[in-house]
């Protein structure tokens, strides 16, 4: 489109960055560990590291290669960018996944990243030192989180505060676009995180043996339980649905997060080489760092039964309540407490605003809305939203969120997408695309796994999902009766969000095709 001048990536260093910060988040640091734990430790690295070489890395480089491809056609959401690949009237619509997914995200997520802004101020001031048992620190979260009222909070007005600062500066990064806000962020932010979780890591390793009376109780049992592997696991589908389900989340994988930021990648712009150092990077970080913190640390000071048992409480309770009860048992607690979340705050942010890019690119290119007011308006639908998300909490609507945009959604949209890329673009095609500009081409036996066998693994997950809870879930057999209500309220809202995001898709083509833009030679306008 002649008058589509189109953002860019600054520098190939920020390039990296931006998409390192985009996949590491809250993942890596707090589901990860809740997630290995409860799976057995050994028992889940194993599928965990299958599925990142037959999932992980080759839907990386597809979602890379369609982002790339639709940003060079003027598309930087999902819509624009399936509508160029397979010119059919319901691409767009398919497309829409890549928008609704992070955006239902995002609406929970900047909550919860709200809540490590808000712990790593109450490091620095003391403010939970006192609750040194994590029992007490379990009721310091609960009153923050306003579901009980106790003697640490009386009201919720404290989360609320934290919360609206953090959607504003969520506001003001995106506000200021891709390259003077997103990558300034993620030039300054990453490298801090990186040095935070290092230096917390290294602190962890060092606690040893805290407890001379219960000598079994040390930071060796914590790594051999994550490192030890357990075959016997192998045909566990749980397990498998798991460690595929983590490797979607942390990779930020069928969340059109990836596919928006390729879109703003030069035309000639190394794919192979980027999707590497972004997974590797992200893999450091989770699985070294983030598997060195919280589960070692909980398994030194509470044993390994004990670290299961508060992994089994939630995704919350290690990071929120195990870490700071053993951070008030060690010298200099409060700073250690403060950079444990701050550098969750920093990983949660990088990837927020990378969530909420793909309705933003949406409302800038299909509407011609500038970013200004563009980052306004996708602020108070998130806001808006976010409302029952802070007040049902102990409701489970939060949870109903996550079950479909956090763990159902990633697996469908990415089955969508390699089917299109594979089978209706062209993988002949698409693995010329994917090795346009690669210093290094992919290994051959790639072309083969992208066209049979992560569509097959997908395909498995999906219908094991079915198989195994698909009726319990829409039913809602394993949900409270008396929460049923709420996780209604939450399917009708994402509901309403799709059905809105359905009439925008059908107005701004409808726009286009009354009033088509001129066409550049690469087909930009509608295709
Ligand atoms: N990939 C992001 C995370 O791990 C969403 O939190």
């Amino acid at each position: 489109m002649e008058n589509n001048k189109r953002e860019e990536w600054g520098t190939k260093l920020g390039l990296v960055l931006v998409l390192a910060g985009n996949a590491i988040g809250l993942g890596n640091f707090l589901r990860f560990p809740v997630q290995a734990a409860e799976n057995g430790g050994g028992a889940f690295m194993l599928p965990y590291f299958i599925s990142l070489i037959f999932l992980g890395i080759p839907l990386m480089w597809v979602e890379l290669t369609i982002g790339r491809f639709g940003g060079n056609r003027g598309h930087g959401s999902m819509p624009g960018m399936f509508y160029s690949m397979w010119n059919n009237r319901w691409s767009k619509y398919i497309g829409i996944l890549g928008i609704f997914t992070p955006l239902i995200i995002v609406i929970y997520y900047t909550y919860i990243e709200s809540w490590t802004l808000a712990f790593s101020f109450f490091s620095l001031t003391g403010k939970y030192f006192g609750a040194e048992s994590r029992e007490s620190m379990g009721a310091f979260l609960k009153g923050f989180q306003g579901v009980q009222s106790n003697n640490y909070f009386s009201s919720i007005m404290p989360a609320i505060i934290f919360y609206l600062i953090t959607l504003a500066i969520n506001v003001y990064i995106l506000s200021k676009g891709v390259s003077k806000g997103i990558e300034r962020l993620a030039n300054i932010a990453m490298p801090l995180l990186l040095i935070m979780a290092t230096a917390l890591a290294i602190r962890v390793l060092a606690f040893g043996t805290p407890d001379p009376a219960n000598p079994e109780n040390n930071i060796t049992a914590g790594l051999g339980f994550i490192w030890n592997p357990d075959f016997s696991q192998l045909t566990n589908s749980t397990v498998w649905l798991a460690a595929s389900g983590q490797i979607f989340f942390t990779l930020s994988l069928g969340m059109g997060a990836i596919a928006t930021y390729a879109s703003y990648m030069k035309k000639d712009d190394d794919v192979a080489t980027t999707g590497i150092a972004t997974a590797g990077t992200n893999e450091f970080a989770e699985v070294v760092l983030g598997g060195t913190i919280a589960i070692p640390a909980a398994v030194a000071f509470f044993g390994l039964v004990g670290a299961q048992e508060i992994a089994k409480g939630g995704a919350f309770d290690l990071g929120f309540q195990s870490l700071p009860a053993i951070f008030q048992k060690i010298p200099l607690g409060q700073f250690f407490g403060f950079i444990w979340f701050l550098l969750l705050f920093f990983a949660a942010l990088t990837s927020s605003v990378a969530l909420t890019q793909p309705a933003m690119a949406f409302l800038q290119e299909e509407f011609r809305i500038p970013k200004e007011r563009a980052a306004i308006i996708v602020g108070l639908v998130i806001f808006i939203c976010s409302i029952p998300v802070v007040f049902f909490l102990k409701h489970g609507f939060l949870d109903e969120l996550d079950y479909w945009a956090g763990t159902f959604g990633p697996v469908l949209c990415a089955f969508l997408e390699t089917i299109i890329f594979v089978w209706l673009f062209g993988m002949a095609k698409g693995w010329e695309e994917i090795n346009r500009g690669a210093t290094t081409r992919i290994p051959k036996v790639f072309f083969y796994i992208i066209k049979y066998i992560t569509p097959a693994f997908l395909f498995t997950i999906l219908a094991t999902w079915f198989y195994q809870s698909a009726i319990d879930v829409l039913l809602m057999k394993n949900i409270d009766p008396s929460n049923r209500p709420y996780v209604w309220g939450a399917r009708l809202m994402m509901l309403a969000i799709f059905i809105g995001l359905a009439y925008l898709v059908r107005k701004s083509w409808r726009m286009k095709e009354q009033n088509p833009p001129h066409l550049s030679p690469e087909g930009g306008g509608l295709g």
